[in-house]
């Protein structure tokens, strides 16, 4: 047992036998996530963690040697649970591995790639619903299908943020029994902060509201906000989510116009989804700038979407500033 639930984990799930078969999927991918966060904790220890394949990813992003072992011990964990189909960042085309098992797993099994051999947070993100009569049809709908979504974060402590739509629970990995523990019952984001995160490099980039809105920010207590912001960037998703969870604040990563990047960099299907999951569940907002993220349906596997999610003030904030645009241009 890798993970001790409380006995109220799910308890949402009306039907039965679909509760047993997410609780002993989340086992499982606890169990893989395990053996992914004992082999980041070895950092140089395990030689070559970070350096490149030579291969790229469906994104173009190229392959590192942990994203690739970490995507294998996340389908070999699966090919024990209840799953028909799995979803990966790290593969072109979904996965069938039991088509007669009732869920769908999406994943990206190692976020913040680029920061695995600096000793800074890094994670696994997921995404479970219930599978479909085929491959495609279980993971292209609405985010606000999922039963339950989550991240694993690898950082000083290993933990799980998990929804199943009854609230955002936080378990963190007891190093001593080797099982996670209900730390935090009912997570909840803070409504207003002055902490945003956004890669300010792409600055020049951005569609004109998202600039305005952190040319607003910088100008502090004396501009129109009328408050000092700090900013914060790890380059990790589930680093900055997690910081926002615990603390409140806002981030984004909105499209752009570098080549590729009009919809941002990230993944609506195993980043955006269920990270929108939790957020929402924890009484935070989630949006693309101005829609819903949980209302957008996949019409591609691997689709990006600009994100901006956290704190309920500041997300709002942002789609005022969409929304007044004709007055910003
Ligand atoms: O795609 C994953 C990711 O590494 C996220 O974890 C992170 O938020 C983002 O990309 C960082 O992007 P950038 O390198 O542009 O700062």
């Amino acid at each position: 047992m890798a993970i001790s639930f409380s006995s109220t984990f799910a308890k949402n799930i009306m039907d039965g036998e679909m509760r047993a078969a997410v609780s002993e999927t989340v086992q499982a991918l606890a169990e893989a996530c395990k053996q992914i966060s004992h082999i980041c904790a070895r950092g140089p220890l395990e030689h070559g963690l970070g350096a490149e394949t030579g291969a790229a990813n469906t994104d173009g992003d190229a392959q590192k040697a942990l994203d690739v072992r970490s995507d294998e011990i996340i389908t070999a964990a699966l090919e024990t649970a209840p799953v028909a189909y799995y979803a990966s960042e790290e593969q072109d085309d979904i996965v069938t591995l039991d088509a007669s098992k009732p869920l769908a797993v999406a994943s990206d099994p190692l976020d913040g790639s680029s920061n695995i051999d600096t000793n800074v947070s890094i994670g696994t993100i997921f995404s479970i619903f219930e599978a479909k009569d085929d491959a495609r049809s279980s993971f292209l709908r609405l985010g606000s299908e999922q039963i339950c979504g989550g991240f694993f974060v690898y950082g000083p402590q290993t933990s799980l943020v998990i929804t199943t739509g009854a609230g955002t629970q936080t378990y963190v990995l007891d190093p001593d029994s080797g099982v996670f523990s209900l730390a935090i019952a009912d997570m909840k984001i803070v409504p207003a902060s002055t902490e945003y995160a956004i890669n300010a490099s792409n600055h020049h980039h951005w569609d004109k509201p998202i600039r305005a809105y952190i040319e607003d920010c910088l100008l502090g207590a004396s501009g129109p906000l009328g408050e000092k912001y700090n900013m914060r960037w790890v380059g990790s998703l589930v680093a900055d989510a997690n910081r926002i969870l615990s603390r409140g604040g806002i981030f984004m990563y909105p499209g752009d116009s570098r080549d590729g990047y009009a919809h941002g960099r990230l993944r609506l299907l195993y980043e955006a989804a269920p990270v929108a999951f939790v957020i929402e569940q924890a009484g935070g907002k989630a949006t693309d700038g101005t829609g819903r993220i949980l209302d957008i349906s996949l019409d591609t596997l691997h689709q990006r979407v600009p994100l901006v999610f956290g704190s309920k003030t500041p997300v709002q904030m942002v789609g005022d500033y969409h929304n007044k645009k004709q007055d910003i241009l």
